[in-house]
This record gives structure tokens, sequence and C-alpha cells, in this order.
């Protein structure tokens, strides 16, 4: 997370200071850093220069309209799985011959809308699906590109709520059923099969599971070749995790070699949909402790963020680091802690028996790695008003979602007239 660092005894994110953002806009309050986003989306494009890559940004990591513009404008694609991701896609300036759509249960207007605005591929993952979408287009007087989603029963290694490569999960059409449905779809009046598509799971810190996968992707690609199929598209999902702690995940140069060597020789487009690797680590949540409180057993840092800003910890058992944004010095008390948020749950949890220079209350605490999968999962949940995002650009910051007051929050519920 090279763009916080501390500057004059100050976590900064680049040149802003994180408490002025916190004064500013309150807490808690995501923030992320524009030139993080930058280096990590131009990292990706370095690495694939030589090699015929589409870049498409998996939205569902942060779909916010200041983040997509940010990679947008470096020319990045993008992989969305809902037409609201698709909506903010073109709204943030990505071009339809730029966009992928994913996803297990496209609605028939989800696809009308992708149809309509003339996206690049459609990746489809059932039978049903592909019947759905071909009347759909029948309709439309389109023909829809198509890539079917395999599912080539790998392990990828990850948390098992994040794993989609196995044959028991939702995900994609059973390997062994492939051919079959690439028949069925060169019989289908509204699609054109003209690529395979793969994704295994995200947060992947090992090559093999990708090795695994995007072999035998190639390989069913040249069999559906033989089969008389005009496959010259290969998408391979998303995944590349990061350093959270201490993982140690492929670099991209090396991720890149992988894809390079296993899709070396068949001439196909290739479409990548990293999501975490390209935003996870350009941003922090921003947090205030409220209370220490010290048990009999325990002692709990009572910040007032919570699952509903940062579900990850709460979901997936993950961890992220916490650093206090003002910098203790080397020889400042380092104690364990439990931080916690103020939900009634015990799983609103940020951190067990954290070391953790003793905070005081109204001191700030940054929540690191948390630029992808944060925002876009908070909710609500116990009236909390949905969490606000900021983004800095050298030693400027904006508000790219300001925090809903209780007016507005209250005022999206209509009381039916009979309790009026
Ligand atoms: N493509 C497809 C089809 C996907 O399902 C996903 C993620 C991606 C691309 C992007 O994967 P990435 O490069 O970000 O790993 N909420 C969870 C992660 C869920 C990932 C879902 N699919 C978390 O916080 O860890």
């Amino acid at each position: 997370m090279t763009a916080f660092t501390y500057r004059s005894g100050g976590l900064h994110a680049e040149a802003v200071s994180l408490a002025q953002v916190a004064d500013a806009v309150g807490t808690p309050v995501y923030c992320y850093a524009g030139s993080a986003l930058a280096e990590g989306y131009r990292a990706f494009a370095a690495a694939f220069a030589d090699q015929n890559v589409g870049i498409c940004y998996a939205l569902k990591a942060n779909s916010n309209l200041a983040v997509v513009g940010t990679l947008a404008r470096l020319g990045a694609g993008a992989d969305v799985v809902s037409e609201g991701e698709m909506r903010r896609a073109l709204a943030a300036g990505v071009p339809p011959e730029r966009i992928v759509f994913s996803g297990v249960g496209k609605t028939q207007a989800e696809m009308k809308a992708a149809l309509t605005a003339g996206i690049f591929q459609l990746n489809v993952e059932s039978l049903p699906e592909l019947e759905a979408l071909s009347a759909v287009a029948v309709d439309l007087g389109v023909v829809a590109p198509v890539a079917l989603r395999v599912n080539p029963d790998i392990d990828a290694g990850t948390h098992h709520k994040i794993a989609t490569g196995r044959k028991e999960n939702k995900f994609g059409i059973d390997f062994d059923h492939a051919r079959e449905a690439y028949a069925l779809a060169a019989r289908l009046p509204g699609v054109r099969a003209v690529g395979v598509a793969v994704h295994i799971g995200s947060q992947l810190t090992s090559l093999a599971p990708f090795r695994a996968a995007f072999k035998k992707a190639a390989h069913l690609v040249e069999t559906l070749r033989g089969d008389g199929h005009a496959i010259d598209r290969l998408d391979l999902g998303g995944g590349l995790g990061i350093v959270y702690r201490e993982e140690t995940p492929p670099s991209v140069a090396d991720y890149a070699a992988l894809v390079a060597e296993t899709t070396r020789g068949l001439g196909c487009r290739i479409v990548l949909e990293p999501g975490r690797a390209l935003v996870g680590n350009a941003g922090v949540l921003l947090t205030r402790v409220l209370y220490v409180k010290a048990g009999l057993h325990r002692r709990f840092v009572i910040v007032d963020a919570a699952m509903n800003d940062l579900i990850r910890p709460s979901l997936y058992e993950a961890w992220h680091g916490i650093l206090p944004v003002a910098e203790s010095a080397p020889g400042d008390l380092v104690e364990p802690f439990d931080v916690v948020g103020p939900v009634c749950e015990t799983g609103d949890t940020f951190a067990v028996q954290r070391p953790l220079a003793v905070p005081q209350p109204g001191d700030l605490l940054a929540i690191l790695s948390a630029g992808a999968y944060g925002a876009v999962m908070a909710s609500t949940y116990n009236t909390r008003p949905l969490v606000p995002e900021v983004l800095v650009k050298d030693d400027q910051f904006a508000i790219i979602r300001p925090r809903l007051d209780y007016a507005e929050l209250l005022a999206l519920d209509h009381v039916p007239p009979w309790l009026a």
C-alpha cells in the first residue's frame, strides 16, 4: 500500500492527511488513492502489453463512478454482472465494445439492455440462459456474441465462499457438457458462440490453479474448433490475489507469463477480469475510536465503523491490517485488542487480539486493503448511514459519495396509506 505513508507523524493518502479527510467528511469513510488505482491498472497493462489482451475491470470490486472513471480513462474495459453495473461502466466512460457481462442469472431485461448497448460479449452459464438470450436477441433482431463459461472443476485454494471453479459450485457449465452446449449454441438463431470463459475464484495466491484452469480452457478451444465452432476469444476471468497480511500472490508479470504460456498459438483475443488486484490496496477505511473497554478477559477497541461498512472480516474471517493515523513512536506500549464495531452482533469484529499501540477515544485508525469489496458490500444495517467515499489526487481530495443524512435514509421507506 505504497500510496499510504506516514508524513510528519500522520498517515497520508498521497499528499493528503487522513486526519484532514476525517475532520472534513467525518468517519467512517473510505479513502482511495487515485495514484494507486492508476498504478494498479498500468502495471497490469504493461505486463500484458505484448499480448492480445483486453483488461475488463470487474466492477463488483468497487463500482464508484470516480473509481471506474479513473480506470476507464487509462483504457480499461469492464466486467459487469448486472444492468446496474453496466450502467455504471457506461456512465464512467467505458465504451460498450469493452464491456463483458458475466453472471449466473441474468434477467431477460438485463439481456435486452446489454444487447441494446452493443457490448462486446455476454458470458453465459447455463443452457436455459443460452436459450433465453437467443430468444431476446431474435426479438431485437440481433445476434448476441457469447462466451460460454465452463466449470473446470478446479480447487482455487481460496476461502470456500469465494471459490467458484469446483463442480459443486453454481457457476458455469459442467466441463463435460461443454461440447453439447456449444452444439446447442450453433443451432440457436440469436447467439453466436465466439468464446470460452473460465473464472475459478477470487484472492488466489498461487499460480497452480490458474495454470490448470487456463490449460483446460485452452484445450477446450481447440476441441471446439475441431467440432467446427469459430472460437476466437478466451476469457480467463479474474482472481489474482493481493497482500493483506503475509500472502505471497503471484506477481502480475508471472501471471502474464502464465497467460502467454497457456494460450500461445491459439490466436485468441484474451479477456481478463481483474477486480481486487487493481483496487484492493488502493483504499482504506478510516474510523474513529469511540471507547476502549477493558473487560476481564479481553480489551475492546470500539470504533465507529462496523460490519455494515466493511463486511469482509465478518463474512470471510478476512484479515485486514490496521494502522493508527497518528504515527506511534518506537517506544509506545503495544498491547493486544479486539477491534469491534457498534453493531449488535458478535460477528461485528474487525480484528481479534491485534497488537496495537494503546488507542485512546478519538484516535483515528485506518483499516487497510479496503479498496476492493468494501464500499460496494456496505449496507445500512442498524440504520447506519451508508458509508461515504473520498478519492485523493496528489494533494487534493473529493467526496465521491456523500454520506446520506438520516432524513434521506428514512425517506427511502414509504408508509402505506392505511398507516398514514
Ligand atoms: N470475474 C468473475 C466472473 C467473478 O466472479 C469475479 C469475482 C471477478 C471476475 C473478479 O475477481 P477478483 O479479480 O476481484 O478476484 N466479496 C469477496 C470476493 C468475491 C469475488 C466474486 N467474483 C471478497 O470480499 O473477498
